[in-house]
């Protein structure tokens, strides 16, 4: 990859773990050292914020819960955990079974062919997320409506002491002017499409690349679908036991992490490790280095190894969880970490229930950043159903 790994290897063995670079007129630190990073992360003492986005930027992302900060970070994550962990999660499984069908269903026109994985995954993605929408939409509707009928019908006192109930204390609220809509709850959601379409298509992507790249792999994991699920479509209850296929997810996104830079601004001066560090310096903290590092990932530390995840994050990351960046560390962890890798599993699951993939001749290996790490010319591959 020119640009970004080249850029920061060849400093780093230069300058030592954490140095300097100017971009343009701004400077920013490159953090590689892992107590530094696990101190960044944590934020314990909110020495460290967001960055600020202005411009287009603003436009593309929003400005919800990952760009807030405080009490609005804290109310907004609050729903967010609550959107995309346990029964929520498990309600929009269908809809993530739905869109591989209607995915896979296109795919019979490449069968024995040569397709081109990465624009696959990106439209049905585009298709998938307005249903997915519509799914958290429906998820999260459902519960308010099951509060308010618990309080109506005199089930329940009050809306709930938590985040949710305190918003539908809002939305009930006999102020108009401090009354909220449900579509201002929903509303909130709207960044994580961005953050949940690109990123798990880029997952995709070079999940299926490494799959062909090592067929070893590609067959354990097809053995353990079929075992599980015959022909059958994958069953909500079970898509935690598909262990290999996210063992292989993990490998992916420890070797071809979408998000290439964790950025955090010094909100004030203060000290960093031995270093001072003025406040308005942006701090970045690259995952691929890190997950690359043979120190901490053994001498193997380049290659597809999902065997290193067969026990678990903290076995492989030998207890050293800020080791594993892919989904960030720390409070601002990716919300959609759980949500990402059962739609991937489903996803994956599906195509190897019904084909076997081999890498085209035409496939160029060009990791590229637009935003996330993704592969410049697609990723071609030859279908054969089997
Ligand atoms: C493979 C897929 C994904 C990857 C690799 C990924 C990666 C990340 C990373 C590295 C962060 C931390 C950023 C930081 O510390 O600055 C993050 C945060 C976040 N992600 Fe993801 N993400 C993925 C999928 C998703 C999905 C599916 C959603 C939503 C459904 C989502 C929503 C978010 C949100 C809202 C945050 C900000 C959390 C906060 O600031 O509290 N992500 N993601």
């Amino acid at each position: 990859m020119e640009s970004y790994e080249s850029r920061v290897y060849w400093k780093q063995s230069l300058y030592g773990r954490n140095f300097l670079i100017w971009h343009g007129s701004e400077p920013e630190l490159i953090v590689t050292d892992v107590d530094m990073i696990k101190e960044i992360l944590n934020n314990k003492e909110g020495a460290y914020v967001q960055r600020k986005f202005g411009g287009p930027s603003l436009d593309l992302f929003g400005s919800g819960l990952p760009f807030s900060e405080g009490q609005k970070w804290s109310k907004l994550r609050k729903v967010a955990d609550y959107a995309f962990h346990g029964q929520s999660l498990k309600e929009m499984i269908p809809a993530m079974i739905g869109s591989a069908e209607a995915m896979l269903k296109t795919w019979k026109s490449y069968e024995g062919k040569e397709i081109e994985v990465y624009e696959q995954f990106k439209t049905s993605g585009e298709i998938e997320s307005g249903k997915l929408r519509e799914a958290l939409r429906d998820s999260i509707m459902l519960m308010l409506k099951k509060r308010e009928d618990n309080v109506k019908t005199g089930q329940a006192e009050s809306y709930g002491g938590d985040f949710l109930g305190s918003l539908l204390k809002a939305h009930h609220d006999a102020d108009v002017k401090t009354r909220i809509s449900a579509d201002d709850i929903i509303d909130e959601c709207k960044t994580f499409y961005f953050a949940a379409h690109e990123t798990t298509t880029n997952l995709l992507s070079w999940s299926v690349l490494l799959l062909v790249s090592h067929p070893e792999w590609q067959e354990k994991a097809r053995q353990e679908v079929v075992e599980l699920y015959g022909q059958e479509t994958p069953k909500t209850e079970s898509i935690s036991r598909l262990h290999i296929v996210g063992m292989i997810l993990s490998e992916t996104l420890r070797l071809y992490s979408p998000v290439i830079y964790l950025v955090r601004t010094a909100a004030r001066n203060t000290r960093l490790g031995g270093l001072t560090i003025p406040a308005g310096l942006g701090l970045y903290v690259p995952p691929l280095f890190v997950h690359n590092s043979c120190e901490l990932w053994g001498d193997d530390a380049h290659l597809f190894k999902p065997e290193r995840f067969a026990e678990g994050m903290a076995k492989a990351t030998r207890d050293q969880l800020m080791s594993y960046l892919a989904f960030g560390f720390g409070p601002r962890k990716c919300v959609g970490n759980n949500f990402a890798t059962t739609e991937a599993k489903i996803t994956l699951a599906m195509i190897l229930q019904r084909y076997k993939f081999t890498l085209s001749p035409n496939y160029i290996h060009s990791p590229t950043v637009v935003l996330n790490l993704q592969p410049k010319h697609g990723v071609q591959v030859i279908l054969s159903p089997l």
